[in-house]
């Protein structure tokens, strides 16, 4: 007997097949009896009749909760009122296992505490299995991105002796008597690593101590880190461009199915081909003050700022040129123009704000050293990335991607908890 699973449904017209998975929802239409079972690949329509079964076998159907675990056998059939084109005709339903209780997620609308509290079931509907499908297809496209352009993946730390990006967000551990802390970013180990690869890339989870509660913040959350030495300001933005270009563009080819289920309006998406509009930040100032949105010069953007600009263009928008007050210690300074950094962020359109942020490091050891004093951080736990500035130091350049950031824009999710299995933020740890 063939088993398949249900997205192969199509190449097994009127052939015997067997599957596995769970009834989502059924529903009966006289002497019919339709149960809609779903595997990981997706749903079908099966059709329970009397005469096709057993009778023992058709009441236990008729009886069975929802998310009960199955086997089912039967014939395929073309069927144009079923939802997906075919439909499985029963021949025989063996049960894995049927719950005792009634599944606590039900049609009714339930809020999104109640959702938040029975994550490990939720993840079982089906607007969670496309954005699950959604984020594996994300995080595969980075990997081919990178993989296939000559960068070398290097794995960074987590337990890290020291911040990389300001010590207000750091998770602190005991570490066997010492204090360590859970990274906030792999950037400063690719440094080193990209000393020895040229153009290398990290990829897992990092963490910071977020303690707002938004709709754009996770406590840990994953990123993606490219590195490469022997390269500048503008080489690091036009690969950021090109790899947020193809993400989409793989997303789109491959997972349409599942956006269009989210209800996704796939316009935008298939506008964001490069190159994308760049404003340098002063110039974005001074765009937002156009828009009556006051900011001073030199402040960071927040989140007003973030979603106007965000909003202000159909493409993603590169921002350049950060001054160096709110930037952190080891970005390079503008040879032009002291006060400025040779920073970049990317932001999505449709209001989903900073999604990359990167530049060019600071490539020299006394002006490293000068930025590590005046920002108080000790200088003792950064010896061994001030050495990387001692031996063969080279223009280098990379950024940070947010991988639930960059989700959250391609599913336009309402909050990026939706991003990911099982999101950490603050007063939220469970399950
Ligand atoms: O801008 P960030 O803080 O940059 C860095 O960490 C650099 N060290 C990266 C580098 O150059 N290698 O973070 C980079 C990206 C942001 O643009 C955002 O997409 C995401 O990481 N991010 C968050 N995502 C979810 N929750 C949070 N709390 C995030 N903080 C940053
Ligand atoms: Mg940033």
């Amino acid at each position: 007997m063939k088993e398949i699973r249900i997205e192969e449904i199509g190449q097994n017209s009127e052939e015997e097949v067997t599957l596995k998975g769970w009834v989502y929802n059924k529903r009966s239409s006289g002497k019919i009896f339709f149960l809609l079972i779903r595997d990981g690949t997706g749903i079908l329509q099966t059709v329970a009749t009397k005469g096709a079964l057993s009778e023992e076998i058709f009441s236990r159907i008729i009886s069975l909760p929802l998310e009960s675990s199955l086997w089912v056998k039967g014939t395929v059939r073309e069927d144009g009122r079923a939802p997906g084109g075919y439909e499985l005709v029963l021949s025989d339903v063996e049960v894995v296992h049927q719950p005792k209780e009634d599944y606590p997620i039900g049609p009714k609308d339930h809020g999104v505490a109640f959702l938040m509290e029975h994550r490990h079931l939720w993840l079982r509907s089906r607007r969670q299995h496309a954005i699950l499908r959604v984020r594996a297809e994300v995080v595969k496209a980075i990997r081919d991105y990178f993989d296939g352009n000559g960068f070398i993946l290097v794995d960074a730390p987590i337990f890290t002796p020291a911040a990389c990006e300001g010590t207000t967000t750091l998770f602190e551990t005991d570490y066997f008597g010492e204090k360590a802390y859970l990274s906030q970013s792999g950037q400063l180990y690719m440094e080193s690593a990209c000393f020895s690869l040229e153009k290398v890339y990290c990829f897992g989870p990092t963490f910071r101590a977020e303690k707002s509660k938004t709709r754009r913040h996770l406590t840990e959350f994953w990123m993606v880190e490219p590195e490469m030495a022997f390269a500048h300001l503008n080489d690091a933005i036009q690969l950021g461009e090109n790899l947020v270009a193809f993400v989409v563009e793989r997303v789109l080819e491959r997972r349409r199915k599942e956006l269009e289920f989210l209800g996704r309006d796939l316009t935008p998406l298939e506008k964001a081909k490069p190159p994308y509009p760049r404003l340098t930040y002063e110039e974005a100032v001074e765009f937002l003050k156009n828009k009556g949105i006051e900011m001073e010069q030199g402040e960071d953007f927040g989140a007003p700022q973030e979603t106007a600009l965000s909003e202000g263009f159909e493409k993603p928008l590169i921002i350049t040129h950060f001054p160096a007050s709110c930037k952190a210690f080891y970005m390079k300074r503008d040879p032009e123009r002291e006060d400025l950094t040779l920073s970049f962020d990317i932001f999505s359109p449709e209001g989903y704000g900073e999604i990359m942020g990167g530049g060019e490091r600071e490539d020299d050891l006394l002006a490293l050293e000068r930025k590590i004093d005046e920002d108080h951080l000790s200088k003792k736990n950064f010896e061994w990335y001030l050495d990387l500035r001692r031996y063969g130091s080279v223009p280098h350049a990379g950024f940070g991607l947010g991988l639930e950031r960059t989700i959250g824009w391609i599913c336009k999710l309402p909050h990026l908890r939706e991003s990911i299995p099982f999101p950490r933020m603050l007063e939220k740890v469970y399950p």
